[in-house]
């Protein structure tokens, strides 16, 4: 992973504390989620039936999928219940100077 991999997405000010934001990172979208000041980063596509994951409810390091209620954590991205059994990808997110920047890219990890 390289610096120049990462894509930058906005300010730290646009997604507060437990809020999920939405951006498009090149070809992905992706749903930023703040707990407790830290920011993760997972594909705004739910594993279940494609919902709109990053429109659903933060709960800690949990978010609902708002189309059936599958929970994932945002940290890893495993599934929690059903319907989900499918891990949703997640991406590294690092802060620098006050702005959200984010790898996709696919050896990321
Ligand atoms: S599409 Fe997300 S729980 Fe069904």
């Amino acid at each position: 992973m390289t610096v120049s991999d990462f894509i930058k997405l906005g300010q730290v000010s646009d997604v507060p504390v437990g809020q999920v934001k939405i951006f498009q990172a090149g070809s992905v979208r992706i749903a930023v989620c703040n707990v407790e000041e830290q920011y993760y980063a997972i594909a705004d596509l739910c594993t279940h039936d494609n919902g709109p994951l990053g429109e659903g409810e933060l709960f800690n390091d949990q978010i609902e999928c708002p189309r059936h209620g599958a929970r994932f954590n945002v940290k890893t991205g495993n599934p929690l219940c059903l319907p989900a059994v499918v891990p949703v990808p997640t991406y590294p997110v690092e802060v620098r100077d006050g702005a959200l920047w984010v790898n996709v890219s696919p050896n990321s990890k």
